[in-house]
């Protein structure tokens, strides 16, 4: 399944300062369990696994039956946690070229006007439907792609074709877009009012797009109820990796790269960065998170890594068991001076620069924590996502601060809606 690996920390941390910072981490959960800590009222996503709505869940699957069959394409609109996590999964679980079944392409995470252009040209002689997401229901980026979208929508299809091409994701009760949804009657699918954004991919929020995908969601849920009851038993891998993160940053080592040697991971990644740095980038503190991939990343941040500030440690994703393998096949002139990789394989070569790396790295005074995945399915997705989750939350209560809101994020949108000229309510 999955194993947090923490010997190559020797150097960098004693075992009474882990004791010592496993109780915090072990009072930290419980105050997520008991809902003691700040930011309780954001805790739906911890039972989730098992107490989600199971008539939402069927209907999740069965407007991806409709979009499959009215659509070639489905245009994911939303930004942050609403996005995000769909897109990780996704990119993680489906081939590198020829993917099976629809089109899944994700907008309104960006204001630019050449991908909204581009993406309408595409789009103009295609069938495709839309699945705007937004909790808010109001958020700028995500609003704008949605009304450009939509008038595309209306000028294509009949209205009563219209529902079964718009599908909204929303908040149960409140906001424009649950207005527009009631005004359309367009098929709706809730975010949860106690979940954050970044905290709900395994709602409706990122299993709609994913299920669209062709990916089965129950295996998702499957991987996510296993590890919600291996969080429950104490000493547990979220604990001691959410210890482990904060003994280090608390000897200045205030960058964390998050990485993996599987290109598909690359949007697991800044889901990842969005759940920690959103979370835990308040008050004045937290790890920055970053995040590679190797070993196409080792030829251009490989050398601040070996030889720049020593402030970061690495997290390595490590997938044991690769879905497809290669040879490495013996050429008789041996031009390349390749031979002598001949008969491996490749992953063979992919784990040995892993395993390098991480030899060399922590020589040159990087701390390393490695995640000892099985495989890269469905199962182990949801594992993942949900243990990264709940090491968040524990992260963050050690460090004192609230791992649920993100008061930040307004600072940008008040200033842009000044010089924008937003009329206040
Ligand atoms: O994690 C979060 O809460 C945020 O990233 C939100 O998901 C993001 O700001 C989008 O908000 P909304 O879903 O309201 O459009």
């Amino acid at each position: 399944m999955i194993n947090l690996n923490l010997s190559n920390l020797g150097d960098f941390l004693t075992n009474e300062e882990l004791e010592n910072m496993m109780n915090e981490a072990k009072s930290a959960q419980k105050k997520v369990y008991d809902k003691s800590g700040d930011g309780s009222d954001y805790l739906g996503w911890v039972d989730y696994p098992f107490s989600y709505d199971k008539e939402e869940l069927s209907r999740v699957k069965k407007a991806a039956t409709t979009i499959a069959r009215s659509s070639d394409v489905l245009v994911v609109a939303g930004i942050g946690g609403s996005y995000l996590g769909a897109k990780a999964v996704i990119s993680a679980l489906t081939p590198y070229f020829e993917k099976p079944g629809l089109e899944i392409i994700f907008a309104g995470n960006t204001i630019s006007s050449t991908y909204m252009s581009n993406l309408k040209d595409y789009l103009w002689d295609k069938d495709f439907s839309v699945n705007v997401i937004s909790k808010s229901g109001t958020t700028t980026e995500t609003a704008i792609a949605f009304r450009i979208l939509f008038n595309m929508l209306k000028k294509k299809y009949m209205k009563e074709e219209l529902l079964e091409h718009v599908f909204v994701t929303t908040d149960k009760e409140k906001g424009a877009l649950k207005q527009i949804a009631d005004e359309y009657e367009f098929e709706t699918f809730v975010v949860p009012s106690d979940m954050g954004g970044r905290y709900s991919v395994l709602s409706a929020v990122g299993l709609l797009p994913i299920a669209c995908a062709g990916i089965d969601i129950d295996k998702i849920l499957k991987g996510a109820q296993a590890v919600y009851n291996d969080l429950k038993k104490d000493d547990n891998i979220a604990q001691k990796y959410a210890a482990v993160r904060n003994i280090l940053y608390k000897k200045g080592y205030d960058i964390e790269i998050l990485e993996a040697y599987e290109p598909s991971l690359v949007n697991f990644n800044e889901w990842w960065k969005q759940l920690f740095g959103e979370s835990e980038g308040k008050e004045l503190k937290g790890i920055f998170p970053a995040s590679c991939i190797f070993s196409t990343d080792l030829h251009s941040m490989g050398q601040y890594i070996q030889e720049g500030r020593r402030n970061l440690f690495e997290t390595v994703m490590e997938i044991k068991e690769p879905k497809c393998n290669i040879d490495i096949p013996f050429d008789k002139n041996n031009l390349d001076n390749l031979n002598y990789l001949s008969g491996k394989d490749l992953n063979y070569v992919n784990n040995t620069a892993l395993e390098a790396t991480i030899f060399a790295h922590k020589e040159g005074g990087v701390p390393e924590i490695k995640l000892e995945i099985d495989e890269l399915d469905e199962f182990h997705i949801g594992y993942l996502v949900y243990f990264f989750e709940m090491s968040c939350a524990i992260s963050g209560y050690i460090l004192g601060i609230n791992p649920f809101n993100q008061p930040g994020v307004e600072a940008y949108k008040s200033k842009m809606f000044e010089m924008l000229g937003k009329p206040k309510k």
